[in-house]
Protein backbone atom coordinates (compact mmCIF):
# COMPACT_ATOMS: atom_id res chain seq x y z
CA UNK A 1 0.00 0.00 0.00
CA UNK A 2 1.21 3.40 -1.09
CA UNK A 3 1.95 5.55 2.36
CA UNK A 4 0.52 8.99 2.56
CA UNK A 5 2.70 11.57 2.83
CA UNK A 6 1.61 14.19 5.79
CA UNK A 7 3.12 16.89 4.29
CA UNK A 8 2.31 17.01 0.63
CA UNK A 9 -1.29 15.30 1.66
CA UNK A 10 -1.87 17.29 5.36
CA UNK A 11 -4.48 15.44 7.59
CA UNK A 12 -7.51 17.77 8.26
CA UNK A 13 -7.93 18.25 12.24
CA UNK A 14 -10.81 19.21 13.91
CA UNK A 15 -11.08 20.36 17.63
CA UNK A 16 -14.14 21.87 19.16
CA UNK A 17 -13.85 25.28 18.01
CA UNK A 18 -11.57 25.23 14.95
CA UNK A 19 -11.07 23.34 11.65
CA UNK A 20 -7.80 23.26 9.92
CA UNK A 21 -8.04 22.64 6.44
CA UNK A 22 -5.06 22.37 4.21
CA UNK A 23 -4.85 25.65 2.31
CA UNK A 24 -4.08 25.89 -0.99
CA UNK A 25 -5.00 28.72 -3.57
CA UNK A 26 -8.36 28.85 -3.54
CA UNK A 27 -7.80 30.12 -0.12
CA UNK A 28 -6.33 32.90 -1.48
CA UNK A 29 -8.76 35.74 -2.35
CA UNK A 30 -9.65 35.24 1.88
CA UNK A 31 -6.59 35.09 3.41
CA UNK A 32 -5.61 38.10 1.26
CA UNK A 33 -8.37 40.13 2.80
CA UNK A 34 -7.62 39.11 6.13
CA UNK A 35 -4.55 40.29 5.98
CA UNK A 36 -5.37 43.77 5.33
CA UNK A 37 -5.88 43.69 9.04
CA UNK A 38 -3.40 46.09 10.69
CA UNK A 39 -2.97 44.10 13.90
CA UNK A 40 -1.79 40.55 12.07
CA UNK A 41 0.63 42.99 10.21
CA UNK A 42 1.89 44.61 13.43
CA UNK A 43 1.86 41.58 15.09
CA UNK A 44 3.32 39.29 12.57
CA UNK A 45 5.95 41.65 11.80
CA UNK A 46 5.09 42.47 8.22
CA UNK A 47 4.77 46.14 8.72
CA UNK A 48 7.01 48.09 10.22
CA UNK A 49 4.67 51.03 11.29
CA UNK A 50 1.82 52.66 12.03
CA UNK A 51 1.70 54.31 8.51
CA UNK A 52 -1.50 53.22 6.51
CA UNK A 53 0.39 53.15 3.17
CA UNK A 54 2.37 50.55 4.54
CA UNK A 55 -0.15 48.44 5.85
CA UNK A 56 -2.20 45.18 4.39
CA UNK A 57 -0.33 42.19 2.16
CA UNK A 58 3.03 43.06 0.33
CA UNK A 59 1.51 40.60 -2.27
CA UNK A 60 -1.23 40.59 -4.84
CA UNK A 61 -4.15 38.05 -4.09
CA UNK A 62 -3.11 36.24 -7.46
CA UNK A 63 0.71 36.20 -6.39
CA UNK A 64 -0.43 34.99 -3.07
CA UNK A 65 -2.47 31.86 -5.35
CA UNK A 66 0.35 31.18 -6.53
CA UNK A 67 2.21 30.65 -3.50
CA UNK A 68 -0.40 28.90 -1.36
CA UNK A 69 -0.57 26.20 -4.37
CA UNK A 70 3.06 26.08 -3.90
CA UNK A 71 3.15 25.56 -0.58
CA UNK A 72 -0.06 22.78 -0.58
CA UNK A 73 2.40 19.82 -2.49
CA UNK A 74 5.85 21.51 -0.26
CA UNK A 75 7.64 18.59 1.45
CA UNK A 76 8.52 20.86 4.60
CA UNK A 77 5.58 22.66 5.54
CA UNK A 78 2.04 22.48 6.29
CA UNK A 79 -0.22 25.52 6.08
CA UNK A 80 -3.97 25.02 7.43
CA UNK A 81 -6.88 27.57 6.97
CA UNK A 82 -8.43 28.20 10.34
CA UNK A 83 -12.15 27.69 10.02
CA UNK A 84 -14.20 28.55 12.76
CA UNK A 85 -16.79 25.80 13.76
CA UNK A 86 -19.66 27.93 14.34
CA UNK A 87 -19.67 30.44 11.22
CA UNK A 88 -17.64 27.67 9.17
CA UNK A 89 -15.55 31.33 7.92
CA UNK A 90 -11.82 31.15 7.38
CA UNK A 91 -10.35 33.11 9.96
CA UNK A 92 -6.69 32.45 9.69
CA UNK A 93 -3.88 30.31 8.88
CA UNK A 94 -1.44 28.43 11.28
CA UNK A 95 1.55 26.74 9.69
CA UNK A 96 4.19 23.75 10.52
CA UNK A 97 7.19 25.00 8.14
CA UNK A 98 10.78 24.62 8.15
CA UNK A 99 11.16 20.76 8.60
CA UNK A 100 14.40 19.52 9.43
CA UNK A 101 13.95 16.00 9.41
CA UNK A 102 17.43 15.41 10.46
CA UNK A 103 16.86 17.22 13.80
CA UNK A 104 13.43 16.46 13.88
CA UNK A 105 12.32 20.08 14.14
CA UNK A 106 9.46 22.17 12.84
CA UNK A 107 8.83 25.82 12.95
CA UNK A 108 5.35 27.27 13.93
CA UNK A 109 3.39 30.10 12.91
CA UNK A 110 -0.51 31.56 12.94
CA UNK A 111 -2.45 34.30 12.81
CA UNK A 112 -6.28 35.20 13.20
CA UNK A 113 -8.02 37.82 12.69
CA UNK A 114 -11.98 39.26 13.14
CA UNK A 115 -12.23 36.22 15.91
CA UNK A 116 -9.42 36.94 18.28
CA UNK A 117 -9.99 36.50 21.96
CA UNK A 118 -12.62 33.91 22.19
CA UNK A 119 -10.21 30.44 22.29
CA UNK A 120 -9.08 29.68 19.23
CA UNK A 121 -5.91 30.82 18.87
CA UNK A 122 -5.05 28.08 21.98
CA UNK A 123 -6.73 25.24 20.38
CA UNK A 124 -5.38 25.71 17.33
CA UNK A 125 -2.25 25.69 18.32
CA UNK A 126 -2.58 22.80 20.57
CA UNK A 127 -3.80 20.77 17.82
CA UNK A 128 -1.00 21.97 15.32
CA UNK A 129 1.36 20.88 17.91
CA UNK A 130 -0.40 17.34 18.98
CA UNK A 131 0.12 17.07 15.11
CA UNK A 132 3.67 17.47 15.20
CA UNK A 133 4.70 15.26 17.93
CA UNK A 134 2.49 12.62 17.21
CA UNK A 135 1.40 11.80 13.34
CA UNK A 136 5.10 14.35 12.54
CA UNK A 137 7.60 12.12 14.71
CA UNK A 138 8.79 15.77 15.68
CA UNK A 139 11.16 16.40 18.61
CA UNK A 140 11.01 20.11 18.92
CA UNK A 141 8.53 22.78 17.58
CA UNK A 142 9.65 26.57 17.76
CA UNK A 143 8.43 29.59 17.11
CA UNK A 144 9.42 33.35 17.44
CA UNK A 145 7.08 35.67 19.44
CA UNK A 146 7.89 39.91 19.50
CA UNK A 147 8.23 41.24 22.98
CA UNK A 148 4.83 43.62 21.96
CA UNK A 149 2.84 40.67 21.66
CA UNK A 150 1.94 38.91 25.24
CA UNK A 151 -1.41 37.46 24.21
CA UNK A 152 0.55 35.31 21.36
CA UNK A 153 3.10 34.70 24.26
CA UNK A 154 0.39 33.49 26.59
CA UNK A 155 -1.33 31.20 23.87
CA UNK A 156 2.24 29.53 23.59
CA UNK A 157 3.27 29.17 27.04
CA UNK A 158 -0.67 27.53 27.68
CA UNK A 159 0.44 25.06 25.27
CA UNK A 160 4.25 24.49 26.90
CA UNK A 161 6.43 26.63 24.74
CA UNK A 162 9.28 27.50 26.70
CA UNK A 163 11.23 30.87 26.84
CA UNK A 164 14.56 30.02 25.31
CA UNK A 165 16.09 33.33 24.34
CA UNK A 166 15.63 36.69 22.60
CA UNK A 167 17.16 38.63 19.82
CA UNK A 168 17.58 41.56 20.68
CA UNK A 169 15.83 44.66 18.71
CA UNK A 170 15.60 42.23 15.94
CA UNK A 171 12.23 44.18 14.59
CA UNK A 172 12.22 47.65 13.32
CA UNK A 173 8.47 49.12 14.16
CA UNK A 174 8.13 53.09 14.02
CA UNK A 175 11.00 54.64 15.03
CA UNK A 176 11.60 52.13 17.89
CA UNK A 177 13.08 48.46 17.92
CA UNK A 178 11.00 45.35 19.26
CA UNK A 179 12.92 42.13 20.81
CA UNK A 180 11.91 38.60 19.16
CA UNK A 181 11.69 36.14 22.01
CA UNK A 182 12.43 32.51 20.70
CA UNK A 183 10.22 29.84 22.06
CA UNK A 184 10.21 25.80 22.18
CA UNK A 185 8.40 22.66 23.09
CA UNK A 186 9.81 19.34 23.55
CA UNK A 187 8.19 15.93 22.62
CA UNK A 188 9.49 14.66 26.05
CA UNK A 189 7.56 17.68 27.80
CA UNK A 190 4.73 17.33 25.83
CA UNK A 191 4.30 14.06 26.66
CA UNK A 192 4.77 14.39 30.00
CA UNK A 193 2.19 17.20 30.11
CA UNK A 194 -0.22 14.83 28.74
CA UNK A 195 0.26 12.01 30.90
CA UNK A 196 0.05 14.57 33.62
C1 LIG B 1 -2.06 35.59 18.97
C2 LIG B 1 -3.34 34.91 18.56
C3 LIG B 1 -3.05 33.79 17.56
C4 LIG B 1 -4.01 34.31 19.81
O1 LIG B 1 -5.20 33.71 19.44
P1 LIG B 1 -6.56 34.10 20.24
O2 LIG B 1 -7.63 33.23 19.72
O3 LIG B 1 -6.77 35.56 20.15
O4 LIG B 1 -6.14 33.70 21.75
P2 LIG B 1 -6.97 32.89 22.84
O5 LIG B 1 -8.33 33.52 22.98
O6 LIG B 1 -6.91 31.44 22.54
O7 LIG B 1 -6.08 33.13 24.14
C5 LIG B 1 -5.59 34.41 24.46
C6 LIG B 1 -4.96 34.34 25.85
O8 LIG B 1 -4.14 35.49 26.03
C7 LIG B 1 -4.62 36.23 27.14
N1 LIG B 1 -4.40 37.64 26.81
C8 LIG B 1 -5.12 38.45 26.02
N2 LIG B 1 -4.55 39.67 25.96
C9 LIG B 1 -3.43 39.60 26.73
C10 LIG B 1 -2.43 40.53 27.08
N3 LIG B 1 -2.44 41.79 26.61
N4 LIG B 1 -1.43 40.13 27.90
C11 LIG B 1 -1.39 38.85 28.37
N5 LIG B 1 -2.33 37.92 28.09
C12 LIG B 1 -3.33 38.31 27.27
C13 LIG B 1 -6.08 35.86 27.28
O9 LIG B 1 -6.56 36.13 28.56
C14 LIG B 1 -5.98 34.36 26.96
O10 LIG B 1 -5.42 33.65 28.02
P3 LIG B 1 -6.36 32.83 29.07
O11 LIG B 1 -7.04 31.77 28.26
O12 LIG B 1 -5.41 32.28 30.07
O13 LIG B 1 -7.34 33.80 29.65
C15 LIG B 1 -4.33 35.94 17.90
O14 LIG B 1 -4.74 36.87 18.86
C16 LIG B 1 -3.72 36.62 16.68
O15 LIG B 1 -3.67 36.05 15.62
N6 LIG B 1 -3.26 37.88 16.86
C17 LIG B 1 -2.75 38.68 15.76
C18 LIG B 1 -1.55 38.05 15.03
C19 LIG B 1 -0.57 37.43 16.00
O16 LIG B 1 -0.29 37.96 17.05
N7 LIG B 1 -0.01 36.27 15.59
C20 LIG B 1 1.00 35.60 16.38
C21 LIG B 1 2.34 36.09 16.01
S1 LIG B 1 3.61 35.37 17.03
Amino acid sequence: MRRVDPFTSPARLTGELVELRPADGRDAARLHELMADPEVGRLTGSTHGDDPADAGPSWSADRLAEIYDRWAGAEDRIVWVIVERSTGATVGEALLLDHDPANRSLGYRLWISGARDRGLGTEVTRLAVDHAFAILGAHRVELEVYAFNPRARRVYEKVGFVLEGTRREALRYGDGWVDAHLMAVLEPDWRAARQG
